[in-house]
């Protein structure tokens, strides 16, 4: 695609979707025109769709600004088109949604703007995405969605529980990656969740699940998860993990359930012979948000290469932790635990202009600690975390 090309999709997207309130009224629009244009379309859709989080117009949104960089944007289209096997979505409805994106962009550009050139700009952008999803969905072999059972739900806090699920067949998924799941009680309702621990091959995953209050899937998974449930899996996605090769040494940062991907690649590096020297800090809120000390410390002590630091916001849990009955994570820590912000503890430590970061986290909080790193110098570039969508 040519430099103008780009730059005129950018340009009418930035126009529509950069200001307030901009994104979320263009993706309204275009569900509309979409369920309304192509009524079959909407029975694949779940019944509520949320508007403010919606994940199809952000990742347009994502892949817009790597049209230039395509050994970044083509796995990442690759992944979404083998991942979208689970909806059964066929290369028709591409079509469906390339014109409905292109009605709605056009209804708030306006004719000043939405010339036949801008038009065409758009079929070439949507073209390429479309393209790199199909091609990838028709070249996979793998299932479309997994299907697993519950093996245990683990209560951790009133807020968090660990769920283990196994696979019907085993997945290959690498260390850091992210799948979609969904449970029984919500159905059509996929969400993202990290494996806590690496690809083996009795298909057995970890996850740790934190009830997002007012959420419709969350509060489900952590509370109602039954032994024995069925729960589905769709094909693994994104792109954190440390090669075997690495030789840069690594700054992780994971907060809250963020730590399950960073764990997960810790426990896969613990198999290997050498590795660089990784600073993992891993925070919450409170101390008692950091519930999977026990095992980091377990990984620092038995690998040298790994230093852990717990970090919390608070000094003291919440007046809940003391007052119900249920099971308490161990808190002790080889590392003494420090008290902040998470990123600007990290930043407080140096520029970590050495170092490959990795960070997990709520967006605001990878938003806020990327750019505590970049103010004391770690370069943009060294820095990766998952979309934001
Ligand atoms: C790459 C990736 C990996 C993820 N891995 C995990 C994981 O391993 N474990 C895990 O528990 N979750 C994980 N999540 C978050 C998870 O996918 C869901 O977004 C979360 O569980 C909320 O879903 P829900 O249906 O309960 O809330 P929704 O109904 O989707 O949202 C309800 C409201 O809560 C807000 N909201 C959503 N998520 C959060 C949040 N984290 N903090 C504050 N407000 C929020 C929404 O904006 C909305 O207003 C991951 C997300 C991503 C993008
Ligand atoms: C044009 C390229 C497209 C992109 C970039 C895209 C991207 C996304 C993303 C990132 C999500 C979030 C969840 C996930 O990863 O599965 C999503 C959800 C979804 N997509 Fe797509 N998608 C595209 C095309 C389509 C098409 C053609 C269909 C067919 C109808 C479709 C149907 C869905 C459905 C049903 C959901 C779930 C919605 C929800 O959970 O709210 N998508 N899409």
């Amino acid at each position: 695609m040519d430099s103008r090309t780009i730059a005129l999709i950018r340009t009418t997207f930035k126009a529509v979707a950069a200001e307030d309130g901009g994104s979320e009224r263009l993706s309204r629009s275009f569900y509309s025109i979409l369920f309304t244009d192509y009524p079959g379309v909407r029975d694949y859709f779940p019944a509520a769709m949320d508007s403010q989080r919606d994940r199809l117009v952000g990742a347009i949104s994502y892949a817009l600004d790597r049209l230039e960089e395509p050994d970044k944007l083509l796995p990442f289209l690759a992944q979404l088109g083998r991942d979208h096997r689970k909806y059964g979505v066929q290369p028709s409805h591409y079509v469906a949604v390339a014109n409905s994106l292109k009605s709605a962009l056009q209804q708030f550009a306006g004719t000043e703007m939405w010339s036949d050139e801008v038009a065409m700009a758009w079929d070439e952008g949507l073209a390429t995405i479309s393209g790199a999803m199909i091609s990838a969905a028709e070249k996979e072999t793998t299932p479309a969605c997994w299907t697993a059972r519950v093996l245990e739900r683990r209560e951790i806090l009133r807020n968090l529980s660990i769920v283990r699920i196994k696979l019907d067949q085993p997945m290959e998924y690498a260390a850091g990656q992210y799948v979609s799941v969904q449970i029984p009680a919500r159905p059509r309702m996929w969400r993202y969740l990290s494996p806590a621990n690496p690809a083996n091959e009795h298909g057995e995953i970890e996850f740790h699940v934190r009830s997002v209050m007012g959420g419709w899937v969350s509060p489900a998974m952590v509370a109602h998860t039954q032994v024995g449930d069925q729960w589905l899996v769709g094909s693994p996605l994104g792109g954190l993990g440390v090669p075997r090769n690495a030789k840069r040494k690594m700054l992780m940062i994971a907060c809250g359930t963020g730590i399950a991907p960073l764990r997960a690649q810790l426990m896969s590096m613990a198999q290997r012979r050498v590795n660089p020297k990784v600073h993992l800090f891993v925070g919450g809120h409170h101390p008692c948000d950091l519930y999977d000390l026990a095992v980091l410390n377990q990984l620092a002590e038995a690998n040298k290469w790994l230093t852990v630091t717990p970090v919390s916001e608070h000094d003291d849990n919440p007046w809940w932790y003391f007052d119900d009955g249920g099971p308490k994570p161990d808190l002790s820590s080889l590392e003494p635990r420090m008290t902040g912000q998470i990123g600007k503890v990290v930043a407080s430590y140096g520029s970590w202009a050495d170092r490959d970061v990795q960070i997990v986290g709520s967006p605001s909080m990878v938003q806020t600690t990327k750019f505590r790193l970049m103010a004391a110098g770690t370069q943009a570039k060294s820095i990766r975390h998952d979309p934001l969508f």
